[in-house]
């Protein structure tokens, strides 16, 4: 893994989405795999400022995003499907056609995850996923449990992330508590993991994925297993890395075509 700690979220959602922008301006199609969450809002947001104001293009990008809750209509403000229209898909020059969700009121659910599955085969496979990281270690909707090979299914969330998520639906009580999430096996198949996190509430889980065993119970850490991970860190979420200073000074002493910036 490649570990970037930055001062603040400002400065690493910056860098993060130079690192998107870098994957869109190479790739025709660029497949893109994208989260929602609260962690990567400014980075969607630095991503239509450069589509304005540089004139970068998203014609040719392809989305598919990590997961979606069960039983929302897509119109409804909580769901992701909205979530990312008002983040990104209605600022850019996205088509409609190329954004891509799991469908959380599929009525046949397993038939509905394998044909997202073979969606992002079709497309070549994802170039770059983006992810954040919960309280308890999981990627996606892959809550502690999740067996590290699993693909596109159906999870119950647990108690810690229905609270996390709790702010979207006005109370604990209405967040659903099923979604459809890609597995751990399908999101190591992308061929960069771009993952950030911010603030102290997360310095926990980002030891245990950085530097603990690679385990279920904290499923980020199947990211050691990945060829290709970036994690981007403000300072507060990289306070309980034991090699912190370690990751500091290698990210300074590389040489700048190597950092991203
Ligand atoms: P957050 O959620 O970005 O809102 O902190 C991350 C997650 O639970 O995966």
């Amino acid at each position: 893994m490649e570990v970037i700690i930055k001062q603040g979220q400002e400065q690493a959602s910056l860098l993060g989405a130079r690192i998107v922008r870098n994957v869109i301006e190479r790739w025709r199609p660029a497949v893109l795999g994208l989260a929602t969450g609260a962690t990567p809002l400014r980075l969607y947001a630095e991503l239509v400022r450069m589509h304005r104001e540089e004139g970068l293009s998203f014609r040719d990008v392809v989305t598919f995003n990590l997961d979606e809750y069960c039983g929302l209509s897509p119109d409804h403000p909580a769901s992701y499907h909205a979530v990312m229209c008002k983040a990104l898909f209605d600022h850019v020059d996205v088509a409609q056609d190329a954004t891509h969700l799991p469908d959380g009121n599929a009525t046949n659910v397993p038939e509905a995850c394998a044909a997202y599955e073979q969606l992002i085969r079709e497309a070549g496979g994802i170039r770059l996923q983006l992810l954040g990281i919960g309280h308890d270690g999981h990627i996606a909707f892959n809550e502690p449990g999740s067996s590290l090979a699993s693909r596109t299914r159906i999870k119950t969330l647990m108690n810690d992330t229905l609270h996390a998520n709790a702010g979207a639906f006005g109370g604990v009580e209405q967040v659903p508590r099923h979604a459809i999430t890609m597995g751990l096996g399908t999101i190591m198949e992308a061929e960069t993991c771009l993952l950030l996190a911010f603030g102290k509430s997360k310095a926990h889980a980002v030891r245990g994925m950085i530097e603990g065993p690679v385990s279920a119970s904290c499923p980020s850490s199947i990211l050691q297993h990945h060829p290709k991970t970036i994690v981007i860190l403000d300072h507060e979420a990289a306070s309980l890395l034991e090699h912190r200073q370690y990751y500091l000074d290698a990210y300074a002493s590389k040489p700048e075509w190597q950092r991203f910036e």
